[in-house]
């Protein structure tokens, strides 16, 4: 019978322990940062004035009234959040969503309040037309209701136009409708906006994801889904398509959202491109962390900053975020991940 030995245990040489072992040494080798400023807190504005109304699936967050905002921009300021995103809630909607470039509008009005306010915070308005139409979609319908593509440009443009006029910093279309960074673009350079910027939605996919902030924008289609215009959740070459076309059309900054499900994603449009790139921590990813943490099923400030840590080492280099102000507080209070 053939004889074999046993080798004996071999004492590692190399041992990444080594450089684990204290907090110092964790924080002085971490690879990734995560800073307030790269952080942007999304906002609900609404018609009317002297109202707040929490959002359930979306604790913390409320759709506000501009005479409400103050308390938010100085908030923010505080935990040095210097960028919101704003969405806009009409009171009236129409076929057209023709509320989307009303000078007197939610948004408008907002970003006149934000800048007085506080001028240094960079002000990004959501450009779409489902808060203002009455059936919901992106875009305006045909007989047969299907979303046009091309007759929905020139409103986007319109939109996003009232926004760079009320002194928006960045417009961001998220409405999913080819062409639209160009025709954008085209607009507010002949409104005279050179210096406007546009962050493209440019990665946008269908997306479970989205539920609760349908809820709080009333954003929800009446009937059908997005499918027909958002990007469908196996497809990677086409997000990397997409982000090219945005690129070429003139985008000064490239979005991928959802983030979290969304995370290769992300790491292949950093690769693809040189553009800054955004990444989106939708609705429905803050509203799964919130339930487990009041559920005391994770520990809440460890996990949300593990998801955001997550995002930035993926490649994004701006974080959309409800936890943004959370965040922020966080960070200065030394949480560590
Ligand atoms: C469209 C828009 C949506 C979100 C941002 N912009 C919703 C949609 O496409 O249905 C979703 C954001 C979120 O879920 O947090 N204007």
């Amino acid at each position: 019978m053939e004889e074999f030995t046993v080798a004996a245990p071999q004492t590692p040489r190399v041992r990444p322990r080594r450089l684990r072992r204290s907090a110092a040494l964790r924080d002085a080798l971490g690879e990734t940062t995560l800073r307030a400023a790269q952080l942007v807190h999304p906002l609900f504005v609404r018609d009317g004035s002297d109202t707040e109304r929490p959002i359930a699936s979306m604790p913390g967050h409320a759709q506000r009234t501009v005479d409400r905002l103050d308390g938010e921009v100085d908030d923010l300021a505080d935990v040095g959040v210097r960028s919101v995103l704003l969405f806009g809630i009409p009171d009236e909607k129409d076929d057209n969503g023709s509320g989307a470039w009303d000078s007197a509008g939610p948004v408008p009005r907002a970003i006149t309040e934000i800048k007085r306010r506080d001028s240094a915070v960079t002000v990004i308005a959501d450009v779409c037309l489902c808060e203002y139409t009455s059936h919901g979609h992106c875009g305006v319908l045909d007989e047969r209701h299907a979303v046009v593509n091309d007759a929905t440009l020139p409103l986007l443009a319109r939109a996003a136009v009232a926004y760079a006029d009320a002194g928006a910093d960045v417009v961001a279309p998220s409405a999913m409708m080819d062409g639209q960074v160009a025709a954008i673009r085209a607009a507010l350079d002949d409104a005279g906006h050179v210096d406007v910027a546009i962050l493209a939605y440019a990665v946008k996919y269908a997306s479970a994801f989205y539920g609760p902030f349908r809820d709080a924008a009333q954003s929800a289609p009446s009937f059908g889904d997005r499918r027909a215009y958002q990007l469908a959740p196996p497809n990677a070459r086409e997000a990397l398509r997409e982000a090219k076309l945005d690129e070429e059309e003139g985008a000064d900054m490239l979005m991928v959202k959802p983030a979290g499900p969304y995370l290769d994603i992300i790491h292949r449009v950093r690769e693809s491109t040189d553009l800054p790139l955004a990444a989106y921590q939708v609705s429905g990813e803050y509203a799964m962390l919130k339930a487990a943490a009041e559920r005391g099923w994770i520990d809440e400030p460890r996990a949300a900053m593990e998801s955001l840590l997550g995002i930035r080492r993926a490649g994004a280099d701006l974080v959309i975020t409800y936890y943004a102000k959370a965040a922020a507080r966080w960070l200065s209070q030394g949480v560590a991940v």
